[in-house]
């Protein structure tokens, strides 16, 4: 990869912390199929934490909401097992800018629980922080359940601002050059 890390890049593929590759791309209207398998690979707790209810399939207007997308308004990028036959889905992260407030835009991120805490949520976050920045976007904004501490956690740990109301924290987390910089943009920049 050169200078302007993946701005321009389709896709790509990155180690996680352990040495095991995975391919990074938009999500594209024919992932339907990969993302519902992917739901059955997240445990009831991650379903929770990621949709705020233990839902086991996504809906068909789920489908085409999270895959029928113009990566402007709503960036999608999805972690794919390494050069299998099948897209076998990882993870998955997103981000739709609100209509009334655009330069705010509201982020979920999700790793299938056999690879979580190996780095790759790490990547999908730079990955979306990074197409924030592209985009235009100046606050990533997350919904996190009060007893998601690894989520809340991190977010602190980043530097987001939390708001806490009803069982959840509104965290915002501030796009700006150098968040990623000391940790992703040597892993994104390869
Ligand atoms: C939150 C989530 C996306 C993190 O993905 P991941 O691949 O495990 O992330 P990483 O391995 O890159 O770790 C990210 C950070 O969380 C920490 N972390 C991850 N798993 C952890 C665990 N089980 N215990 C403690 N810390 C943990 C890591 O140490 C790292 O923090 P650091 O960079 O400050 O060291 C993943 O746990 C998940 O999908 N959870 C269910 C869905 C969810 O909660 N989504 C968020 C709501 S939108």
């Amino acid at each position: 990869m050169d200078g302007d890390y993946f701005g321009s890049i389709e896709e790509f593929t990155l180690p996680l912390r352990d040495g095991e590759l995975v391919d990074f791309r938009p999500v594209k209207q024919n992932d339907k199929e990969t993302l519902q398998k992917g739901m059955l690979a997240l445990s009831s707790k991650s379903r929770y934490f990621r949709f705020f209810s233990p839902i086991l399939k996504l809906s068909d207007t789920q489908l085409c909401d999270f895959t029928e997308i113009d990566q402007q308004n709503h960036v999608a990028w999805i972690a794919l097992a390494h050069n299998e036959p099948e897209d076998r889905g990882l993870g998955i992260a997103r981000f739709i800018r609100i209509q009334n407030q655009p330069e705010i835009a509201e982020f979920g991120v999700a790793v299938i629980d056999s690879y979580q805490h190996r780095g790759l949520g790490t990547i999908l976050l730079a990955v979306l922080h990074r197409m924030a920045s592209i985009k235009g976007i100046e606050i990533l904004r997350g919904y996190v359940l009060a007893d998601n501490t690894v989520m809340s956690n991190w977010l602190g740990r980043l530097g987001a601002v939390g708001v806490y109301e009803n069982g959840v924290y509104r965290m915002d987390l501030t796009v700006s050059d150098d968040l990623f910089s000391s940790k992703c943009r040597k892993i994104l920049t390869g």
